[in-house]
């Protein structure tokens, strides 16, 4: 019993799960999680179905052939044909994917391994989700989690919440909605601001949530940025030569920019710490040579219909393709399943080439 005399966590946490392995015979022994809760903030590249709660929304996947590729081929509300990169970044966690925080509403307990309250055609400023009739925006997200922060603290006790959410992952994807309602046709903001003016708005809108958050306790931030979404199908079928919508592209990176400033002032104001994912890049890089990673359709989205599959989304009606793993959209805005745990691996575990300063994983150590 040399061993558990040693007051080394992980050792003792294994001789437990050995015992009740030996006594009960059944495998409860699992890998101890990279962190104790991943709470998930953010619009349809996460959203795990928050939206099948929202009656009046328009932004909606709970329909096939959404899920094609789900367990038992089911439509979630996920807008890829199988899981997203909330579930596949759960998973490396070694956490059970956050529940949609609208599907708890009414529980007695929440989980202790976190909640998710991103919802598909939100954006960082309120205005933006208005196109989609109903959505939970990024100022309700936060709002929401002080809800769930309040249960924290009468279950774990104020400094028991701290510490836990100390620990936890904030996971944050949201921006690219924000842009295409700038950049569309009839566009109402664009009459109020210059793009800059614009984009300014966004950045310090995002700091004062991020603030807010970092006051109810958070402390290890991941923030992605706008991908190359003028790239995506329903903006390269608008192009003639089905190339990128360049304007598009030029103002993400501007975007990104004032982003990655933002966080380096929290850091520096703060101390919160931080992990920016540079999606822009990868996507660049995916574009440029997609056999590296595997894939041979990058124009053409896999469901939908019409011009690059891109004039109608997916709805029941439209075809879809059977190579999945090929393409790299899903649909006329979302990536694919593969993707999107292509997308994981390098926010996860990747260089600093995409993840600055570091990785999740790296974030999660500090
Ligand atoms: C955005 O909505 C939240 C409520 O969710 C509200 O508290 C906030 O004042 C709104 N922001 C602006 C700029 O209207
Ligand atoms: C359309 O794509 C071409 C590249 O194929 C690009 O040079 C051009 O600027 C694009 N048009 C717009 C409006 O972005």
């Amino acid at each position: 019993m040399v061993v558990a005399t040693s007051v080394n966590g992980e050792v003792t946490a294994f001789l437990v799960c050995f015992l009740v392995f030996i006594g009960l015979r059944i495998s409860v022994c699992k890998a101890q999680a990279a962190a104790p809760a991943v709470y998930m903030f953010g619009d349809s590249l996460v959203d795990v179905g928050n939206n099948n709660h929202l009656p009046l929304s328009i932004a909606k996947a709970d329909f096939p052939h959404n899920g094609i590729d789900f367990v038992d081929g089911k439509p979630t509300g996920r807008f890829s044909n199988g899981m997203n990169a909330a579930d596949f970044l759960a998973k490396k966690m070694g956490l059970p994917t956050s529940p949609p925080y609208l599907s708890l509403i009414g529980d007695a307990t929440l989980p202790i391994t976190g909640v998710s309250f991103a919802s598909g055609g939100c954006g960082v400023l309120n205005s933006t989700g208005e196109k989609f009739k109903q959505s939970i925006s990024f100022a309700q997200q936060v709002e929401y989690f002080s809800l769930v922060n309040d249960h924290l603290v009468r279950r774990l006790g104020p400094s028991g919440a701290q510490v836990h959410l100390s620990k936890s992952l904030f996971a944050i994807v949201i921006g690219s909605n924000d842009l295409f309602a700038y950049f569309k046709t009839s566009s109402t903001v664009s009459i109020k601001y210059t793009p800059q003016q614009y984009l300014d708005l966004m950045v310090s809108t995002f700091k004062g949530l991020l603030k807010m958050l970092y006051e109810l306790g958070a402390r290890k931030v991941l923030v992605t940025g706008v991908g190359a979404i003028g790239c995506s199908p329903i903006q390269r079928k608008q192009n003639k030569t089905g190339g990128c919508n360049v304007g598009l592209n030029y103002w993400s990176v501007k975007y990104n920019d004032g982003l990655k400033t933002m966080l380096q002032e929290m850091k520096s104001e703060l101390g919160m710490n931080y992990a920016y994912f540079d999606i822009y890049n990868v996507m660049v890089n995916l574009f440029q040579e997609p056999e590296t990673y595997g894939f041979t359709e990058i124009k053409k989205a896999c469901c939908g219909f019409g011009n690059l599959n891109a004039d109608v989304p997916c709805i029941p009606l439209s075809s879809y393709c059977l190579n999945r793993r090929s393409h790299v959209f899903w649909d006329l805005y979302h990536p694919t399943e593969a993707v999107s745990s292509m997308f994981t691996d390098i926010l996860y575990s990747g260089s600093q080439q995409y993840m600055i300063p570091m990785n999740v994983e790296q974030l999660l150590g500090v």
